[in-house]
């Protein structure tokens, strides 16, 4: 059996900032060994633990999508010794990645429906893989409609602006872009992103919403998905709990009987309010 401890070796391709203030970049990542890339087979939603070699690993979700298999991307915040050390990493650097983890987002029950999406933050980074995974030309008939509500606190904090731009060109996804204040030139929605689902108030037929971003936005963004008519099983959040191992082993991540590395990281609401009560956030 192989051990799960050992990452694969990988080269950072390109280093993007995403954001003005400096704190987000996005790292693309090749497979060193064809090999590799051939066995790290991952849906949306997913996570990986990246190892910056001599300080440690950190999980993060793929911000990539699977139907771009050359290279794996992960946006990521620095707040700590890891994320730290990746923000010093530069094109041609190595890095550890340890992977797939996690359940990911449950594609084949999205097949048929509508979607929701609705993030903030580096959150934002499983729902741009998810929607690119979507509108990918032989995914996008199995599914309905799509919206993506997304919002950061200024326009120059918003990742993925090249994306962004092409989304908005589209016909078959609804983009809602929103800032929590004006500003200059700014044309999208002002206000924080669960006042502006309330106020755009997406259907709840047939329609799952799924949820990433600070846990704020998603405390109060359930209950507006309530209000519009939204059910438990119908609401999905994406959580990102304190973790260690990934595998299950350490227990560093429960939420009530569940391991978020292993049973999560995307639960749905009545998952979630069984596990816990409603305060899980
Ligand atoms: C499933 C999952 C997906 C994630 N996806 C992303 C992503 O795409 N991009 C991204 O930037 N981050 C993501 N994170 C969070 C990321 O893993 C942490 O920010 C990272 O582990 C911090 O490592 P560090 O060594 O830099 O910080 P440390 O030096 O360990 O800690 C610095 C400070 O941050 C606090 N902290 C550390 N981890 C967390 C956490 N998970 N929640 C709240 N506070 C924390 C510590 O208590 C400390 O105060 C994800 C986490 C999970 C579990
Ligand atoms: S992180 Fe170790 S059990 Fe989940």
């Amino acid at each position: 059996m192989e051990n799960p401890y050992i990452p694969f070796l990988m080269k950072i391709e390109d280093v993007i900032l995403e954001t003005e203030d400096r704190k987000i970049k996005t790292f693309i990542l090749a497979f060193t060994h064809d090999d590799d890339r051939k066995r790290f087979v991952y849906i949306p939603g997913q996570f990986a633990e990246v190892s910056v070699f001599g300080k440690g690993e950190a999980p993060f979700g793929m911000a990539s999508t699977p139907t771009l298999p050359e290279y794996l991307e992960f946006s990521v915040s620095t707040i700590g010794v890891v994320t730290g050390a990746l923000h010093t990493l530069q094109k041609g650097d190595r890095v550890g990645v340890r992977g797939p983890l996690g359940n990911g987002y449950p594609l084949e029950r999205f097949k048929g429906k509508n979607l929701l999406l609705i993030g903030g933050g580096f959150g934002f980074s499983t729902l741009r893989s998810l929607t690119n995974y979507i509108l990918h030309d032989g995914n996008r008939s199995a599914f309905k409609d799509l919206t993506v509500i997304y919002g950061a606190r200024k326009p120059g904090l918003l990742l993925y602006k090249d994306d962004l731009a092409t989304w908005k060109k589209r016909h078959d996804l609804t983009l809602h872009l929103t800032v929590d204040q004006e500003a200059e030139g700014w044309q999208g929605h002002v206000g924080l992103v669960p006042n502006i689902t309330r106020i755009v108030a997406p259907s709840p037929k047939d329609t799952y919403a799924v949820v990433c971003g600070p846990p704020v936005m998603m405390k109060f963004t359930l209950p507006v998905l309530k209000e519009l008519g939204f059910t438990d099983e119908n609401i999905l959040f994406s959580l990102e709990m304190r973790m260690k191992c990934g595998i299950g082993k350490c227990g560093r991540c429960n939420v009530g009987s569940k391991y978020v590395c292993t049973d999560g990281p995307v639960f749905s609401q009545s998952e979630l309010a069984t596990l816990t009560g409603e305060a899980h956030f």
